[in-house]
C-alpha cells in the first residue's frame, strides 16, 4: 500500500546540513497497522510528513496505492492526498468551530453540499462516539474527545491511509488506550491502513502489527511486533522495550543474587517466550530433565496483539554442563535465552 524507497532528507542549517532521513526504505501492506518508533529527533515526523509529501524528500520515491506521489504534478498530488488522512499530537482543531464543523471542514473545502456533508459527518461522529457533543466547541471537551474529533475529521474524505504522528502522546494512559482501541476498530471495520508514529513502545505493543525502529534517520530494525519484542537486535530497541517490559534485574533482586554468582553452580538468565512457540510447560520439563533447581527472580507475562508474551529472570542451580544443556533445550523449544553476564 505504501512503498518508501531510499528516502533521504537533508535540511540546510547554520552548522551544516541536518541529515533527518538516511536512505529509508519501508513497505507497508494494505490493511495493517504499522508502527514507526524512535527517540525524539530520530526523524519520525520528517518521515511521516514525507508520506503525504508535506515534506518533499531530498531524494527517494513515495508510492501510495500504486501511485508515485513524488512524480505527480501539484494538482494530481492534491487529489492523491485525499486518500491520506492525518492526526496529530495537539489535535489541530479550529477553536471557533464546533465539533461538527471541525469534522465538516475538509468536506466544505472540497465543495460538498450541506446534505452530503451531514450524511458523512453524522455517521463519523457516531463511529468515534461523539454524537452527543457535536455542538460543543473544542474548549468544552477533553483531550481524548478532541482526538476523536481529529480522527473523525481525518476520515471525512474517506482516506485509504491514516497517518498518526504521536496522536496519543498528549493523553493519559487510560485515554490513550481508548483512542488506540478506536483506531484498531477503524482499521478492522474500514480496512484502513494506519501508520502510527510514536516514541512509546506501549503504543506499538497495544495496536501495531509490525514496527520499524528509527534511529538518527535510519531504520535500524523492523519486523512483527511480537518478534521484535522477543529478539530485539538494536540497542535503541532494547532500551525502548525496557520501558514496557523490564530487560534488567531490579536492584533489590540483583543484591540478593550477586554474592552467589561466579561460583560455577548459580547462573542467572533472562528467558523470553510467546504463547505461539511455547505452549507446553517447558520450564518444568527442563528442570526435571536436567535435575536443576530453578528460582524465578522476576517475571512478567504480558499480551501483545492477543498473544501471550513472557519475560522471566531465573536463577538456575546445578552442574555447569546440566545448566548449559537445559538452556540449549529451552532454546530448541523456542525460548529466547540470554545470560545476565553483566551481573557476574
Ligand atoms: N524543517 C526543518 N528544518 C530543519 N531541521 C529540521 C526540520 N524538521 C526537522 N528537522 C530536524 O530533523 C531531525 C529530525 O526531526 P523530526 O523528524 O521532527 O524528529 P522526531 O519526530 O523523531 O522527533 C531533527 O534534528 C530536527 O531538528
Ligand atoms: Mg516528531
Amino acid at each position: 500500500m505504501i512503498e518508501l524507497q531510499g528516502l533521504t532528507q537533508r535540511f540546510p542549517g547554520d552548522a551544516g546540513d541536518v541529515h533527518a532521513l538516511r536512505d529509508v526504505s519501508l513497505s507497508i501492506a494494505q490493511g495493517e497497522v504499522f508502527g514507526i518508533i524512535g527517540r525524539s529527533g530520530a526523524g519520525k515526523s520528517t518521515l511521516v510528513r514525507a508520506i503525504n509529501l508535506l515534506n518533499r524528500p531530498t531524494s527517494g520515491r513515495v508510492v501510495v496505492d500504486g501511485r508515485d506521489l513524488t512524480a505527480l504534478p501539484s494538482a494530481a498530488l492534491r487529489e492523491a492526498r485525499r486518500d491520506i488522512g492525518m492526526i496529530f499530537q495537539h489535535f489541530n482543531l479550529l477553536s471557533s468551530r464546533t465539533v461538527y464543523q471541525n469534522v465538516a471542514l475538509p468536506l466544505e473545502l472540497a465543495g460538498k453540499s450541506r446534505q452530503e456533508i451531514s450524511d458523512t459527518v453524522l455517521p463519523l461522529l457516531d463511529l468515534v462516539g461523539l454524537s452527543l457533543l457535536k455542538d460543543r466547541y473544542p474548549a468544552q471537551i477533553s483531550g481524548g474527545q478532541k482526538q476523536r474529533v481529529g480522527i473523525a475529521r481525518a476520515l471525512a474524505s474517506k482516506p485509504k491511509v491514516l497517518l498518526s504522528d504521536e496522536a496519543t502522546s498528549a493523553l493519559d494512559p487510560e485515554t490513550t488506550r481508548s483512542i488506540l482501541e478506536l483506531l484498531r476498530k477503524i482499521n478492522r471495520e474500514l480496512g484502513l491502513t494506519i501508520v502510527m508514529i510514536t516514541h512509546q513502545m506501549e503504543v506499538i505493543k497495544q495496536v501495531c502489527d509490525r514496527v520499524a525502529v528509527l534511529d538518527a534517520g535510519c531504520v535500524v530494525e523492523q519486523g512483527r511486533v511480537i518478534d521484535v519484542f522477543l529478539r530485539p537486535q538494536h540497542e535503541v530497541t532494547r532500551a525502548m522495550i525496557g520501558d514496557v517490559i523490564s530487560q534488567e534485574l531490579p536492584p533489590s533482586v540483583l543484591r540478593r543474587v550477586e554474592s552467589r554468582l561466579g561460583n560455577g553452580r548459580d547462573h542467572v538468565y533472562r528467558l523470553a517466550f510467546t504463547g505461539e512457540g511455547v505452549d507446553q510447560p517447558v520450564l518444568a520439563q527442563a528442570i526435571r530433565r536436567y535435575g536443576l533447581d530453578f528460582n524465578i527472580l522476576h517475571g512478567q507475562i504480558d499480551e501483545i496483539q492477543g498473544q501471550a508474551f513472557g519475560s522471566l529472570a531465573i536463577m538456575a542451580t546445578g552442574d555447569e554442563a546440566d545448566v548449559k544443556a537445559a538452556m540449549a533445550y529451552l532454546q530448541e523449544q523456542g525460548v529466547v535465552v540470554e545470560e545476565f553476564d553483566h551481573v557476574v
